[in-house]
């Protein structure tokens, strides 16, 4: 049963909409020869849903229709149907209750699920189940259990699960595999990948409902499921066993005593020490944050300004992850979420020669509209460095918008109807998507338990992904050429 939406639109802000109608500008609509239209769903109008809603509504309208939304907010969903409305297209509003009644009333080809990551299993096992194509964001789900029941249903109904790794796409991401899959610096032996999250994103996570595992699988799952399917897909290579170590030693209500404050407030709204604390935001002051958020907190009770100090916090700052490969690959892999800057480094130890590769990303807050993970000015640093021989520096390729150019990459392999075929085989589907998250679970378990964990234990039918071949550990390799004075 559709809801009624006008009773919500009307309790929208006029800054909140104009915030986010911004989202709608568009370039030209993406021509399309094939001469059928795709009808789409999404469930979960948060933050992340707006980049689909916006592309279907503008650049791919000419490939794709939305025909419905649901969440678990009302307010949240009639603020996307009002959005949707103001570019011409009526879509009727479900709440979570009623998502198969969405299913069948509006008969979409794909349902994209864009909800709070521990509740993706259950939307992708019942849209396949009722017939649908899905296409998941990250992480696919956020435990083996949950990744079991995804792999059966695929199985059981035939239908596909995309899962929208956009880091993949991103063109100077999409660079250093293309150096990796010419054999410039051979096979690879080991990796060593350092990821860093600042003080204003890294922050963010412990306000939301990432702070707790139940909801997001900790960073482990809901952050790191990016980084391991970087690696995955760079290496072209299945994970096979992980260690590992976590702890939480700054996001902790013994760091706000050390900071000088009295302890952990509620939320920042409330907030007896707001003038003191350097953590503090404010949701009033930002429109998107506003209208997304605090106007609809009344429906469900969701605080998007929780205190990062607070006791109740489940989740790991401090992280530090090896991994084996089925192609005998080793991984060294470490996650702070406490740092001075946001991005990474990682480099490839390879037979011939060593990658090195680095991003520097912007400052960035979820829900507001700035770009989400836009590379810095000079951001990218991609060299090569022979085993003998001097270093060559590449020009990094770019591209612009959300994820370093990667959001409008993946937005046409997925809208545009038969898209050209991908060297690089970027697209990833349930495989890919579990071969990413059984990390951070097995990770997560080792936490615990101090042990060390075989990914093929935690879930059964788990198929190798499809990803591009590679130089391997049996390729002859060049003999180094001898230094002046010899070794
Ligand atoms: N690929 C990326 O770069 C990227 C970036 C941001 C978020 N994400 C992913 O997108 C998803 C959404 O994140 P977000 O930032 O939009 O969060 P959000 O909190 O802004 O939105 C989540 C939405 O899901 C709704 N919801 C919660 N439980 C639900 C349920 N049981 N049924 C229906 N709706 C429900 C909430 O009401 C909310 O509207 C997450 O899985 C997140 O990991 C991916």
């Amino acid at each position: 049963m559709s809801s009624d939406r006008r009773s919500f639109v009307k309790t929208l802000s006029a800054a909140g909409l104009a915030a986010l109608g911004s989202s709608l500008a568009h370039a030209e609509p993406v021509p399309n020869k094939s001469g059928k239209r795709l009808r789409y769903a999404i469930v979960g109008t948060g933050h992340r849903h707006r980049m689909y809603r916006s592309a279907i509504l503008g650049d791919y309208k000419e490939h794709a229709e939305l025909v419905g939304l649901c969440d678990i907010n009302p307010g949240r969903a009639a603020l996307s149907a009002k959005v949707a409305a103001d570019a011409g297209v009526k879509v009727p509003t479900y709440v979570a209750a009623d998502f198969d009644t969405m299913v069948k009333e509006t008969k979409p080809d794909v349902v994209i699920v864009t909800t709070v990551d521990a509740t993706h299993d259950d939307y992708i096992v019942r849209s396949l189940d009722l017939g649908c194509d899905v296409i998941t964001e990250k992480p696919m789900t956020t435990t083996a259990e949950k990744c079991q029941r995804i792999l059966d249903a695929k199985k059981r109904s035939g239908k596909t699960v995309r899962v929208t790794f956009n880091y993949r796409y991103s063109p100077p991401r999409t660079q250093v595999k293309d150096i990796l899959m010419s054999g410039e610096i051979g096979d690879i032996l080991s990796v060593d990948f350092h990821w860093l999250l600042n003080t204003t994103h890294g922050a963010d996570y412990f306000r939301r409902w990432h702070a707790n595992k139940k909801n997001s699988g900790g960073l482990m799952i809901h952050k790191a499921t990016h980084h391991f399917d970087l690696v995955n897909w760079w290496l072209s290579a299945q994970p096979a066993s992980v260690v590992a170590v976590g702890k939480r030693e700054f996001y902790t209500p013994a760091m706000a005593k050390r900071f000088g404050l009295s302890g952990p407030h509620e939320r920042c709204r409330t907030c007896p020490e707001k003038d003191k604390c350097g953590f503090f935001m404010d949701l009033a002051a930002e429109p998107s944050l506003k209208a997304l958020y605090l106007d609809n907190e009344h429906h469900d009770g969701y605080f998007r300004d929780r205190c990062v100090f607070r006791d109740s916090i489940d989740i790991e700052d401090t992280m530090n992850v090896i991994v084996k490969y089925d192609t005998g690959t080793t991984l060294s892999y470490s996650l702070n979420a406490f740092n001075a800057w946001e991005g990474y480094q990682i480099a490839f130890n390879g037979t011939k020669g060593r990658l090195e590769h680095s991003i520097v990303e912007q400052i960035y807050t979820a829900g507001t509209n700035q770009v989400q993970g836009g590379i810095a000015e000079g951001g990218v640093k991609t060299r090569v460095i022979p085993l003998r021989g001097p270093a060559k520096d590449y020009q990094p390729w770019t591209g612009t918008g959300g994820h370093g150019g990667g959001d409008k990459a993946l937005l046409d392999d997925i809208f545009v109807i038969n898209p050209p075929a991908d060297k690089y085989q970027r697209n990833s589907d349930e495989r890919g998507g579990a071969a990413s998250i059984l990390i951070g679970v097995a990770a997560n378990q080792c936490f615990e338990t101090g042990q060390p964990v075989q990914l093929a234990s935690l879930v059964q039918g788990w198929d190798r992904p499809a990803l591009t071949p590679m130089p391997t550990h049996l390729d002859p390799v060049p003999m180094p050429v001898r230094r002046p004075r010899g070794g």
